[in-house]
């Protein structure tokens, strides 16, 4: 399994287009109220939205999105709401995953399965298995998933192959079992529709992220308002935890004294 380096201990260029975006696509329901119709419109509307960021992507030259769909919370939504968001996601991997392989895209799915029904379960495998040699962007879609499920699973999963480092693992040693393991830590992270809070999104991985937060309901989040995004991330300076005067002077990798 190839494991990257964290961004914690290695500096990645900050002033060039990010490599991993992950993004909370926040916002549906208020934007279908804003127009009288029912939330699920919002649901369909947002999945254009998707199809937008993907293209942005490519076009931009970023390697890695990830996307929040679903997270381990929403079950707590009304029933319909929520089978209308299972028969979506359903809908949209049948209907998109022959452009996603056309284009070279690898497609994977993150999350808890075991409460998805088994047509799901068998759909989320042959996309994943139809793309998994693209060498395209990685598009990782997180499906009843929460951050700290994620950690919690790590761990569980890394006792069970190791159990003897249960009192020494070390940070390297549980990466490989974290759901991101195979791609770098976001670079940007981007929440529309106005809330300014992680909901329990990839709570390790965010750990140095720049944050970008916007007003904009995700459905009208279109190509510019990605771009405002991407252009808003080079700006930033990442430091890291080391000062302004030391990335200036080109220190790129941890220095001597020790974290
Ligand atoms: C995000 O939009 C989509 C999901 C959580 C599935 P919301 O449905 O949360 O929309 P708002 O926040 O109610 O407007
Ligand atoms: C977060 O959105 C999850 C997804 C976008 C899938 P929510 O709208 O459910 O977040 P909270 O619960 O309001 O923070
Ligand atoms: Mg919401």
């Amino acid at each position: 399994m190839t494991t990257l380096p964290s961004s914690t201990r290695t500096i990645p260029d900050a002033d060039s287009i990010p490599r991993h975006v992950a993004i909370i696509m926040d916002g549906n329901g208020r934007w279908a109220k804003q127009r009288f119709m029912p939330r699920i419109m919002g649901h369909q509307r947002g999945v254009e939205s998707l199809r937008d960021a993907v293209r942005s992507c490519r076009d931009l030259g970023v390697g890695y999105l990830t996307v929040f769909a679903f997270s381990s919370e929403n079950w707590r939504r009304p029933v319909d709401e929520v089978s209308f968001l299972m028969s979506l996601f359903l809908k949209m991997l049948e209907r998109e995953i022959a452009s996603l392989h056309k284009n070279n895209i690898r497609l994977k799915i993150i999350g808890d399965r075991s409460r998805f029904d088994d047509k799901l379960c068998q759909t989320m495998l042959a996309a994943e298995k139809l793309t998994v040699a693209n060498t395209g962007l990685v598009l990782t879609i997180a499906a009843n998933y929460g951050g700290r499920w994620d950690v919690m699973h790590a761990v569980h999963t890394l006792l069970q192959d190791k159990p003897e480092l249960a009192t020494t693992f070390s940070e390297e040693d549980l990466r490989p079992y974290l759901s991101m393991s195979g791609a770098p830590e976001p670079d940007l992270f981007i929440r529309t529709g106005g809330e300014k809070r992680i909901s329990n999104f990839m709570l390790w991985q965010l750990a140095y992220t720049e944050l970008y937060f916007t007003d904009t309901l995700w459905p009208a989040f279109d190509r510019q308002e990605f771009e405002k995004a991407i252009a808003s991330y080079m700006q930033r300076e990442r430091r890291f935890g080391r000062t302004s005067d030391q990335l200036q002077g080109g220190q790129k990798t941890l220095g001597v004294t020790r974290a």
